[in-house]
């Protein structure tokens, strides 16, 4: 029995009427009970080299045990003069991936395949576990919100609002770094949050926060500017750049 995996794969043909064009590859992605064609949006349509296809031709298999017996299956990319396929988008606007509708009832019977689902996806509120800081499930808050909370090896002591203060963070090692300006320390209310609320005030942040420590001023000017102006995007959505950086000009 041959992966999963190549079962969700599928060799992909391009054809303008009986010509062929060029070959490609791509997936079946599956949601509730309709099916697609995923590949690049160049595949489908590339204005930039002529390359202009009516349809796809796809390899299907219907004996997992022998990936060489195979049978084509024709996709029209139009329907009364429209493309049927759908553009990718991302937060920067329109990306090179399109996806094309099968029709599963015109699919052969004898057809094994695998398509991803939703499942398979994670959205930009839904980071990986694994990339990102969680609560360890067995974690218990202390109750009290007043009582002091310590942290081994600093004399320092906080209580949970303290500690949770976007606006004046915790500094639990003052001896590791130099005094923070403000924009560092306590940031600007309403929209800043002060930089060392998620990158620590020595700057060596945590999983979930880039490392700043070490890096050139100029490096960090030029990515603020870069969050500013929407050419460079985080990899979480909800860090709120365009909020709170403004662009030199
Ligand atoms: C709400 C949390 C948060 C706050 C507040 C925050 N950052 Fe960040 N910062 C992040 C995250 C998350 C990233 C990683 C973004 C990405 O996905 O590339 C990052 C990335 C950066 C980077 C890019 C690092 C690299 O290696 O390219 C710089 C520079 C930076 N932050 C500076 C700052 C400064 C200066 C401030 C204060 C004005 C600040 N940040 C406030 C969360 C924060």
């Amino acid at each position: 029995m041959v992966e999963s995996l190549l079962l969700t794969a599928t060799r992909v043909f391009t054809y303008a009427r009986q010509q062929l064009l060029t070959n490609a590859s791509g997936f079946f992605f599956a949601r509730d009970d309709r099916l697609f064609l995923v590949t690049s949006r160049h595949v489908v349509i590339d204005e930039a080299n002529g390359h202009a296809p009516d349809r796809l031709e796809i390899e299907l298999h219907s004996d997992p045990d022998n990936m060489a017996i195979s049978t084509m299956f024709s996709i029209p990319l139009y329907r009364d003069g429209a493309g049927v396929w759908r553009q990718g988008v991302d937060g920067g606007g329109q990306i090179d991936v399109a996806a094309v509708e099968i029709e599963r009832a015109a699919l052969p019977a004898s057809i094994v395949h695998r398509a991803f689902t939703p499942a398979h996806l994670y959205g930009a509120d839904d980071p990986p576990a694994w990339a990102y800081l969680t609560t360890p499930a067995a974690f218990e808050r202390p109750k009290d919100p007043t009582a002091k909370q310590r942290v081994e090896g600093s004399a320092r002591a906080y209580t949970l609002t303290e500690i949770a203060d976007l606006f004046a963070p915790p500094d639990w090692f003052p001896a590791e770094h130099a005094a923070m300006p403000d924009p560092v320390g306590r940031g600007r209310r309403p929209g800043v949050q002060a930089c060392a609320s998620c990158h620590l005030p020595n700057g060596r942040g945590v999983p979930s926060s880039a490392m700043l420590a070490g890096l050139p001023a100029d490096y960090i000017t030029a990515q603020l500017n870069d969050f500013a102006l929407g050419n460079r995007l985080p990899a979480i959505g909800k860090v709120g750049w365009r909020n709170h950086v403004t662009p030199r000009s």
